[in-house]
């Protein structure tokens, strides 16, 4: 294949036939390469049940390859047509309250639905014959957004069926499914699988356990269903990759498992926030952060399939990029790993729930400073990417991020403030803000090769989990594992042959025998002899002969008593953080650890400077981004040459520069 760096999501049914040559040469001139095609567009596909009509989209391709303009092929399950709807009714999902969800957004679908899979497999069977052998086709991406509309549905009747089927096949018997569940508890026992319902809501909480298989269940169903169109597609297709758009921590199916359907991961970056929420703009680590883990989902460079190019909005709008800006998220998106940015959008839509999310060009569709400005990236960039391209940033530390351990916190936050996904960040950003590059890691992934390892919540264990940390350390590893780990085992229920963390204490050398909850207080912490401040949780521990005492409460009825400790175990040293940390001593602490595992940071830098290094065959590349509108300074590490940008170690409000070394 042609090696493809930019390109643009393109809907050239929602514009006349005559504009479209405009576009082509618009993008030609830009140094588009490729689009994304057709992800929504199942009626224009397939209008009647019996009719199908590719002559549009034939045309749209063969139009742009005049131009020598790959294409993306979406196939448009996320958008099934008002005639199917209404023929199949029972295609519409239905919530946990039972509600029956209408047709008029997107994703307005069950997708364990017999009805609604025969009607894919026929459309995707047909687009997968007539494209898969188009050379302007060069590529698949099933549906769009797989998890991200679904919520917590569906919970219809072929949804309950479909679950008991999974529980049986898992379980085997009602006794071990009602073991598993705890089921003695209110009197929930089951006699038949198929007793078991889809949670709907409840008069009073529901049962962890059988909340923890659901999620899982609902993961499984969304990798099966990719899997019904991965499969057709590689039966018909020739030499054409099949990706997916991820959405960074977005949890409602086990990314990691997606991508074993995939021959690379994809990701929509939108720095500016979705739909009504917005990224505040200090929250770069949180952007940084999303980039990281989706390079984690397969260990590789990924594609960012739609990248911010202008305000973002539906109902309300965010914040116009400022000048630079784009180019600025772009480039971010390359130096932690992206292999090919494509935008979107092409042009802003005129109709539609998306009128306001701005695409490279305005309504008018003419070129204006958004196209300017990314033409002019493009045009800097297109000599450097192919020698990026495939090149991995190599840090030394390492978070372990879990699906499993992020449902179980959804089921029982047990703060109102906590949430795996954000105590993950917190640690990431102490890390980020000294430009100390990390991976995320799943919990199957390769330890060893960080020299530190940062496991916050570890709350569901196994015994196999708790020997291969212990392994880690024994071997030399320098492990954080903080409260809340070794509390339940796999089935979410409560362990009780120990005190917390369970064997885990061995490694860490305490005990926990009491505990607090936070709430609507804090706590004091001294730490180097200072006071200051962690939130949510204290544990109460009891340390082992060995174990040194890093800090200590201030506050409360357990001032005095150990809150961080490290313990040597092996070759190594575990290190146990009892409370959440504030931004502060979060900060302190992180920079002890990081120095005791030797673990550095790749440039030094002024605040709001993201510094991050790609590597391939010996060479290494050094983005340094400036996120902020007011000029900059870095230390230009020894032995590096600049190969994008103005002048070394000074940077001009949101300029990045590319070093060489
Ligand atoms: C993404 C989605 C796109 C579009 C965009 C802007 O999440 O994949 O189809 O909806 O957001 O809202």
């Amino acid at each position: 294949m042609k090696q493809l760096y930019f390109g643009v999501d393109y809907y050239p049914e929602h514009w006349e036939r005559e504009r479209w040559e405009v576009d082509a040469e618009l993008m030609r001139q830009m140094g588009i390469q490729m689009v994304r095609m057709a992800e929504f567009s199942w009626h224009k596909l397939q209008p009647e049940e019996n009719k199908f009509d590719f002559a549009w989209l034939d045309e749209a391709v063969a139009l742009l390859g005049n131009y020598g303009i790959y294409t993306i092929l979406g196939t448009p399950t996320a958008a099934p047509p008002a005639w199917l709807i209404h023929k199949h009714p029972e295609i519409l999902p239905v919530d946990q309250q039972g509600r029956v969800r209408g047709f008029g957004g997107r994703h307005h679908d069950c997708q364990s639905n017999p009805v609604y899979r025969k009607y894919i497999s026929k459309l995707v069977t047909k687009l997968a014959q007539h494209y898969g052998r188009n050379p302007w086709v060069i590529g698949w991406q099933p549906d769009n957004e797989l998890g991200n509309s679904h919520q917590e549905l569906c919970t219809c009747e072929s949804c309950r069926r479909h679950f008991q089927d999974w529980l049986k096949k898992k379980y085997k018997t009602t006794e071990e499914l009602n073991r598993a569940w705890g089921t003695a508890f209110w009197s929930q026992e089951y006699n038949e699988f198929t007793e078991v319902c889809a949670p709907r809501i409840t008069v009073t909480g529901e049962n962890p356990s059988a909340m923890l298989d659901w999620k899982r269940f609902c993961s499984d169903l969304i990798v099966d269903f990719t899997k019904q169109q991965t499969d057709i597609i590689r039966k018909f297709t020739e030499n054409q990759f099949i990706t997916h758009n991820y959405m960074g921590f977005a949890d409602k199916v086990d990314y990691y498992k997606l991508g074993e359907l995939l021959d690379f991961v994809s990701h929509d970056q939108y720095p500016g926030g979705f739909y009504l929420s917005e990224t505040p703009h200090e929250k770069n680590y949180v952007l940084a952060a999303a980039l990281d883990v989706v390079r984690s989902y397969k260990n590789q460079p990924f594609w960012i399939m739609e990248q911010q190019s202008g305000i973002t909005g539906w109902e309300v709008m965010g914040r116009a990029p400022a000048p630079g800006q784009l180019t600025a998220w772009s480039l971010q998106s390359v130096a932690r790993g992206a292999d090919a940015i494509v935008f979107f959008r092409w042009r802003t839509c005129a109709m539609g729930t998306e009128q306001y999310w701005h695409g490279i060009l305005p309504h008018s569709g003419n070129p204006g400073r958004r196209y300017e400005e990314l033409k002019s990236m493009i045009q800097t960039m297109e000599p450097l990417m192919e020698r990026l391209q495939g090149s991995m940033p190599r840090p030394q530390a390492g978070i372990v991020f879990s699906f499993e351990q992020a449902y179980a916190f959804q089921i029982q936050p047990h703060h109102e403030d906590l949430s795996y996904t954000g105590q993950i960040q917190k640690y990431y950003r102490a890390l980020y803000q000294q430009n100390i590059p990390l991976d995320f890691v799943p919990e199957q992934g390769d330890f060893k090769k960080y020299k530190l390892l940062i496991a916050p919540l570890q709350y569901l264990m196994s015994p196999e989990l708790e020997e291969k940390y212990m392994e880690y350390v024994r071997q030399g590893g320098h492990l954080l594992l903080t409260m809340r780990t070794g509390v339940k085992d796999v089935h979410n229920l409560c362990m009780t042959d120990r005190e917390l963390p369970g064997r885990l204490g061995e490694l860490a050398g305490i005990e926990v025998l009491e505990y607090d909850c936070l709430k609507g207080t804090h706590v004091k912490v001294q730490y180097q002899g200072q006071s200051l401040q962690a939130d949510l949780w204290s544990d109460l521990m009891r340390i082992l002969p060995e174990t040194e005492i890093l800090a200590e409460y201030d506050s409360e009825f357990y001032k005095g008593e150990p809150c961080i400790t490290k313990h040597p175990y092996g070759e190594g040293v575990c290190y146990y953080v009892g409370t959440q940390p504030g931004e502060e001593l979060m900060e302190a602490l992180m920079t002890e650890i990081c120095q005791k595992a030797g673990v550095k940071t790749v440039c030094s830098a002024q605040k709001d400077v993201e510094c991050v290094v790609r590597e391939k065959d010996g060479n290494r590349f050094l983005f340094v981004v400036n996120h902020s509108s007011e000029e900059k300074s870095y230390i230009v590490p020894e032995g590096y040459r600049l190969i994008r940008g103005e002048e070394a170690g000074k940077l001009k409000k949101y300029e990045v520069q590319i070093l060489e070394g």
